[in-house]
This record gives structure tokens, C-alpha cells and sequence, in this order.
């Protein structure tokens, strides 16, 4: 009987463990507060470059999300040449509602610009560029040291590590009840 129970908990344990490593996994899209504390405003005369300072400061992968936060404005993806000129007039997205989040969902640049009258001229314009998704599973074609960077290697060998762990941790629980 004690035996059963132990083997039980054991099964319901190792469940926990497996249930909780997918949601570790899971966990890999990030989401930014645009601007930080300011959010998204007009910025100051002194700083147009605010919000791609900001920008080059974080690092973006496919399916993380931006956050817009702002009173009396609005947010705008647009395409690059009307990023260039502050034209409002065909943006890809738009939204008005003051918290805005908005879901990079794929590499490459993304053009943000207020859509109210005066403010992307002013520097309420943002570019961000997401990075390529890394393959986890097979190692860059192209190991040349350019092209792939130290924080890709970096986030294939965290990915192989708990893997691993995890396996041996596996089989250690597994031992114990089993001696
Ligand atoms: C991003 O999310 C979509 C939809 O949830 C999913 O199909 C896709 O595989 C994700 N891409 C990455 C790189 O996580
Ligand atoms: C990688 O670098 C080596 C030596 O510098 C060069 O011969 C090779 O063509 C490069 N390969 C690629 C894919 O750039």
C-alpha cells in the first residue's frame, strides 16, 4: 500500500515537473513597455531620437510584444517610406484606445509613428527590428562568425541545458523509487 502511494506520487510529481517545463518553454515571447515609464509621447525637444533609443536599448524576437501606453494619441504601424515622410494616411494598423499591444510577429522592421497631426515630425516615430527566430533544433547553416551572433549561440545552448537536467533529474527520481 505505502509502496502504491509512493509510486503514485511519484507519477503525479513527475507530471508536475513536465507541466511546469512546458510552461518554462512556453514563456519565451517578452513583452516591452514602449518608452518605459514615459510611454508614448511627444518627446522632448532635446531627445527626438527618444523612442529608437529605446528601441536599440531591447531586443526583439518574433512574438514578443510592444506596449503603447498615451493619453490623446495614437499608435500607427506603417510601411518605411511613410515612416520617412510622417504620412498617417495608410497605416498597416492603428489604434487610438491609449493601451495599445502589439504582437511582432514577424522578423524584421517594424515602422510605429503617432498618427496625430504634428507628433511624428516632433520624433514620435519609432523603428524596431526583430531578430531572426533562432532554430533551437538545427544549428545555423552559416556558422561564419558575422552572421551568427554570440546571443543566438547563447540561447541554443540555454535551450539544450534544461533538456538535459531535466532528463537526468528524470532518471534520478525514477532510480530512487525503483532501488
Ligand atoms: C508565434 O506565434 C504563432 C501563433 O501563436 C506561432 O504559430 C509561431 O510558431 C510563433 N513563432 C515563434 C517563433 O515562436
Ligand atoms: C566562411 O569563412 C570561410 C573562411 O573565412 C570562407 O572560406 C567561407 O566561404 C565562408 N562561408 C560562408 C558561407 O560565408
Amino acid at each position: 500500500m505505502a509502496s502504491l502511494f509512493m509510486v503514485s506520487s511519484c507519477k503525479v510529481f513527475l507530471v508536475l515537473i513536465l507541466v511546469s517545463y512546458s510552461l518554462f518553454l512556453d514563456v519565451k515571447s517578452n513583452e516591452f513597455d514602449v518608452g518605459d515609464d514615459e510611454g508614448w509621447v511627444v518627446p522632448p525637444s532635446k531627445n527626438e531620437q527618444m523612442y529608437n533609443k529605446w528601441a536599440s536599448h531591447n531586443r526583439f524576437q518574433v512574438n514578443d510584444t510592444v506596449r503603447f501606453k498615451y493619453k490623446k494619441d495614437s499608435v500607427m504601424v506603417v510601411s518605411e517610406s511613410d515612416y520617412d515622410k510622417c504620412h498617417s494616411t495608410q497605416p498597416i494598423f492603428f489604434s487610438n484606445n491609449g493601451d495599445t499591444e502589439i504582437t511582432l510577429d514577424h522578423s524584421g522592421l517594424f515602422y510605429f509613428i503617432s498618427g496625430v497631426s504634428g507628433h511624428c515630425e516632433k520624433g514620435q516615430k519609432m523603428i524596431i527590428k526583430v531578430l531572426e527566430e533562432p532554430k533551437n533544433d538545427s544549428p545555423p547553416s552559416n556558422q561564419n562568425g558575422t552572421s551568427s551572433s554570440p546571443d543566438q549561440n547563447g540561447a541554443v545552448a540555454m535551450a539544450g541545458f534544461p533538456a538535459l537536467t531535466l532528463a537526468q533529474f528524470i532518471l534520478s527520481v525514477i532510480g530512487l523509487f525503483f532501488v
